[in-house]
């Protein structure tokens, strides 16, 4: 069994931009990223916070935008309007899930797709969809695809399952591994909540990646000898002898199938840093293309 350690590739792929960040030096021009995050949820407060130091260490120009709870839609649409116009912000984030009165779909596409560095606008998903590769990929499927390649997990006709179906993880993971391309060329399943027998669907899988938002939700029945598994979840449990009073889970319960996997990723320590270093990636990309 061999662990993927997200925490190493993350710092290998920071080192990357590091290296970037200083060649568009020379072009006078400093990466930029907008972080904009609505109300208080406490994870989405750790991932901002999580996000923007990872530009300060890096010398990634950050803004910082925290709203309240209450902020309008037309609020932050003018905010979006605003960050658009900054020549000095390449990328744009608005953190997910907004409150429920925030209507996403409309944020997401008031920022234009050269500054969706999420990967979430229309005309992104469109362009991954169509194997263009001018748009934004989103950062956690892409950080998934890039710990596969550096533990050099074949994908090319390899039968992946992919258990969950958001826009954010799920499709674009589904989209990116059926690629006609030596990342993709997988025979891809997509599983979700209301998928039957998952457990047989699962069976077959050489790869699955989960990502479903749910702690524990795959165990040994569903995972065969040999299996490598994705596991995205990140899910806040009760732990009461942590000082926090909650741990992080997969949605993988990681030690009913650790000895079974090929390889697997651990929670945290896998895809989570992976997310970061994709975005920091997808900025710098984002800065590039306005030379
Ligand atoms: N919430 C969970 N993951 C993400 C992400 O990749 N981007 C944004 N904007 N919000 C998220």
């Amino acid at each position: 069994m061999q662990l993927i350690d997200g925490k190493s590739v993350s710092e290998k792929v920071l080192k990357e931009c590091s290296a970037e960040i200083e060649k568009l030096g020379a072009y006078g021009k400093v990466p930029g990223l907008a972080v904009v995050l609505v109300g208080n949820d406490p994870a989405s407060k750790a991932y901002v916070g999580s996000k923007v130091r990872t530009c300060e260490k890096l010398g990634v120009y950050s803004l910082k935008i925290e709203l309240a709870e209450q902020t309008t839609q037309e609020e932050l649409l003018k905010v979006i309007d605003e960050l658009n116009q900054d020549p000095k912000i390449h990328g744009i984030l608005v953190q997910s899930p907004p409150p429920v009165h925030i209507d996403e779909s409309a944020v997401i596409l008031r920022i234009k797709p050269e500054k969706d560095v999420d990967g979430f606008h229309p005309e992104n998903v469109a362009k991954l969809t169509l194997e263009d590769s001018s748009g934004f990929v989103p950062c956690t499927p892409l950080g998934c695809l890039r710990l596969l390649q550096e533990y050099k997990i074949e994908t090319n006709g390899a039968n992946v399952v992919v258990v969950g179906r958001s826009m954010i993880v799920g499709k674009s993971m589904a989209l990116l591994l059926m690629s006609n391309n030596s990342s993709g060329n997988s025979t891809v399943t997509v599983a979700h909540s209301r998928t039957k027998n998952l457990e047989s669907v699962c069976a077959r899988a050489d790869i699955i990646v989960v990502a479903v938002g749910r702690a524990h939700f795959l165990d040994d029945k569903h995972i065969s000898e040999g299996t490598v598994v994705i596991d995205v979840g990140i899910n806040r449990v009760e732990d009461k002898s942590s000082k926090k009073g909650y741990k992080l889970v997969g949605d993988v319960d990681f030690d009913s199938v650790v000895d079974k996997c090929k390889a697997i990723t651990p929670v945290p320590g896998g895809v989570g840093p992976m997310t970061i270093s994709m975005l920091i990636s997808n900025t710098i990309e984002a800065c590039k293309r306005t030379i």
